[in-house]
C-alpha cells in the first residue's frame, strides 16, 4: 500500500508542481477535487492532507469549499495560500478581502512562536494573494509576518493543523524544500520510499483485486498514456481486457498499420475500425475549427460505442488519464471530471460503465519509464503528443482526402529529415501544417499555383507554454526541397516562429 499525501485541488496552477516537489522526496501523493467527500478521501488512507491555493476568496459566497468532516479525520494538514484561507475561516478564523494584497517575490519574517515548518529569520517566498488572515483561529499561533505585519503563516501544534499564506512549492520561494520535507517527514511522518516499479507491482495487483473477472474495454488512439495503461491493464487482466482502435482517417503517414502492428507485438487485444469514411463525409465542407473538434467527437463517441456495445458484459472503461488531465479538469463548481478532448468523455454514466484509470497518479516522463519497465516497444513510449482530432487541426480549411494525403506526404518528409539530422528526438513536437492559402511559384518552365506548408518544431515541458526549435538551416533547406519536389501540389514552405503563448501549438 503507497503511503498517500491528498492534495486536495482548489484550482492553484501551482497544484501540479505540489505533486512535483513531493514526487521528487519520494513520496506518493494523489489530486482529488476540491469536492470530494470525507469518506472517499478517507479511503486513501492519507498520512497527511495538503489543501492547495486557488483563484478565489474565501469571502465570496460562491466560493469553493471542502467538506469540512475532512478536518475531522485526524490527519495532520497543510494549507497553502487559498487553503490556508479555507483551513482558517472553517476553523474558526477571520479572513479579510483586499486590505493587503500582495502578488510576487517578498520577505516575510519569522515571529517569536516556535514553527514546526520554517527555518528562523527572513525568507524571501512567492506570494500571490488578495485575502488575510486577520484573527486567528483558536489555538494558532502566528508563526511569520510580512513586513507589513500580515499572517504568513499559522500553526496548531496540537492538530496539527499548518497554513501558509505563501507558495512553498516554486523555486522563487526560499527554503520551500525543506518546509514541505518537514511537513512530511516530521509532520506526517512519511517514509519516502515510494518508487516506480514497486508502484508497477501493487497496482497491478489492485487492478486484479478491483476487476475481478470483469471485462475492461478501453480506446485505444496509439498515443503514450493509452497505450501504456493498456498494457499495463493486460499485464493484470489479460483477456478480459478489450481494447478498440478507431482509425478516423486523420492520422498521419502510415500510422494506423504501423500502430496496430505494435499493438499485437505487445500481445494487446484489439479490435480495429475503420470509420475513416464517415469522419470525412461529416467533416466534407466543414472549415470551422470548432465545429470540426465537435463533428469529430461526436463520431468518435458513437463510432467507439457502437464497438464497446458489442463486447459481452464489459463493465469498465479504461482511460489514460494521467496527473495534468486530473489537474485540468474540473476545479470549477459543476464542472466534468473528464477533460472535453478525452475523446470518450461522458461514456461512462451513458452505457453504465465503470471508469479505470490506473495511471491518474503520474507524470508524463513516469508513465513513459513506466512503458520501458513493462517492455514496451520505443516507438510507443517516445512518441510525440498527437491531438485527439489528429490532422483534422493541421489541414487548414476544408478538409478532403485529397489535401489530407498532401499534409501526410509533406508531414512525413519533415519528420524523416529531423531524425535523419538526429534532431527528432530532443524536439517536443515536430508537424506540418496544410495551409488553405495559394502563391505563385516556377517549376521548371511552367507557372504553379498551389497551396503552402508551414513546419512548426516546438520545445515545451508540458504543452501549457512552448517555445520554437531553432532549427539549422541548411537542414530546413534540405526539407524544404524535399516536399517541394516531392509532394505534387505544394510550392512553398514556411516556418513557424512563434511561441506559446501568443500562439498556441496546433494551428486549430
Ligand atoms: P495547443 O494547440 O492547445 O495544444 O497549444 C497543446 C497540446 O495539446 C495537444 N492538443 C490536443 N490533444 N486532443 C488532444 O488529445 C485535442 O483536441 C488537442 N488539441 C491540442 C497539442 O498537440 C499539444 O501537444
Amino acid at each position: 500500500m503507497n503511503e498517500n499525501i491528498i492534495i486536495i485541488n482548489c484550482g492553484s496552477q501551482f497544484t501540479q508542481l505540489i505533486a512535483r516537489r513531493l514526487r521528487e522526496i519520494k513520496i506518493h501523493s494523489v489530486i482529488l477535487n476540491w469536492d470530494i467527500s470525507h469518506e472517499t478521501l478517507k479511503s486513501y488512507e492519507p498520512k497527511g492532507i495538503i489543501i492547495s491555493g486557488g483563484p478565489d476568496s474565501v469571502n465570496n459566497p460562491e466560493a469553493i469549499t471542502i467538506d469540512e468532516e475532512i478536518l475531522k479525520l485526524g490527519c495532520p494538514v497543510l494549507g497553502i495560500c487559498y487553503g490556508m484561507q479555507l483551513l482558517a475561516k472553517l476553523s474558526g478564523g477571520l479572513v479579510t478581502s483586499g486590505t493587503s494584497s500582495e502578488y510576487g517575490v517578498t520577505e516575510i519574517f519569522r515571529t517569536n512562536e516556535k514553527s514546526s515548518l520554517l527555518p528562523d529569520g527572513k525568507i524571501k517566498v512567492l506570494m500571490s494573494h488578495g485575502d488575510n488572515v486577520s484573527r486567528l483561529p483558536e489555538g494558532f499561533k502566528a508563526t511569520s509576518r510580512t513586513q507589513s505585519g500580515v499572517i504568513s503563516s499559522i500553526e496548531n501544534e496540537v492538530i496539527k493543523f499548518y497554513g501558509l499564506q505563501f507558495h512553498p512549492e516554486v523555486n522563487d520561494t526560499e527554503h520551500g524544500d525543506e518546509i514541505i520535507k518537514n511537513f512530511v517527514f516530521k509532520i506526517c511522518k512519511c517514509s519516502g520510499d515510494w518508487d516506480l516499479e514497486n508502484w508497477v507491482e501493487a497496482t497491478i495487483s489492485s487492478i486484479r483485486e478491483t476487476v475481478k473477472n470483469e471485462k475492461v474495454v478501453c480506446g485505444l488512439s496509439g498515443g503514450v498514456d493509452s497505450s501504456v495503461s493498456a498494457t499495463l491493464v493486460n499485464k493484470a487482466i489479460g483477456e478480459n481486457l478489450q481494447c478498440v482502435f478507431v482509425n478516423h482517417g486523420l492520422m498521419r503517414l502510415n500510422e494506423p498499420e504501423e500502430v496496430m502492428k505494435q499493438y499485437e507485438r505487445i500481445g494487446l487485444n484489439v479490435i480495429y475500425v475503420d470509420a475513416s469514411e464517415k469522419f470525412l463525409s461529416e467533416l466534407a465542407g466543414v472549415t470551422d475549427p470548432e465545429k470540426k473538434r465537435k463533428i469529430i467527437g461526436r463520431l468518435f463517441i458513437e463510432v467507439f460505442e457502437e464497438e464497446a456495445r458489442k463486447i459481452d458484459g464489459a463493465k469498465w472503461l479504461l482511460q489514460g488519464t494521467i496527473y495534468p488531465d486530473v489537474i485540468e479538469s474540473g476545479t470549477k463548481k459543476g464542472s466534468a471530471l473528464i477533460k472535453s478532448h478525452h475523446n470518450v468523455g461522458g461514456l461512462p454514466e451513458k452505457m453504465n460503465l465503470k471508469l479505470l484509470e490506473p495511471l491518474r497518479d503520474l507524470f508524463k516522463d513516469e508513465v513513459r519509464a513506466l512503458g520501458k519497465i513493462i517492455g514496451m516497444p520505443e516507438e510507443i513510449i517516445s512518441r510525440q503528443p498527437f491531438p485527439g482530432p489528429g490532422l483534422a487541426v493541421r489541414c487548414l480549411g476544408e478538409i478532403t482526402k485529397q489535401r489530407l494525403d498532401v499534409l501526410r506526404e509533406a508531414d512525413a518528409i519533415f519528420r524523416e529529415e529531423l531524425k535523419r539530422a538526429g534532431l527528432y528526438k530532443d524536439i517536443w513536437q515536430a508537424f506540418c501544417v496544410l495551409l488553405p492559402v495559394k502563391s505563385v511559384g516556377v517549376m521548371g518552365d511552367s507557372r504553379t499555383y498551389n497551396e503552402a506548408v508551414v513546419l512548426r518544431a516546438i520545445h515545451s515541458q508540458d504543452a501549457m507554454t512552448a517555445e520554437w526549435s531553432r532549427i539549422d538551416f541548411d537542414v530546413l533547406d534540405k526539407i524544404s526541397k524535399r516536399i517541394c519536389n516531392e509532394v505534387k501540389g505544394i510550392n512553398r514552405i514556411v516556418l513557424d516562429v512563434t511561441s506559446k503563448p501568443p500562439a498556441t501549438i496546433e494551428w486549430e
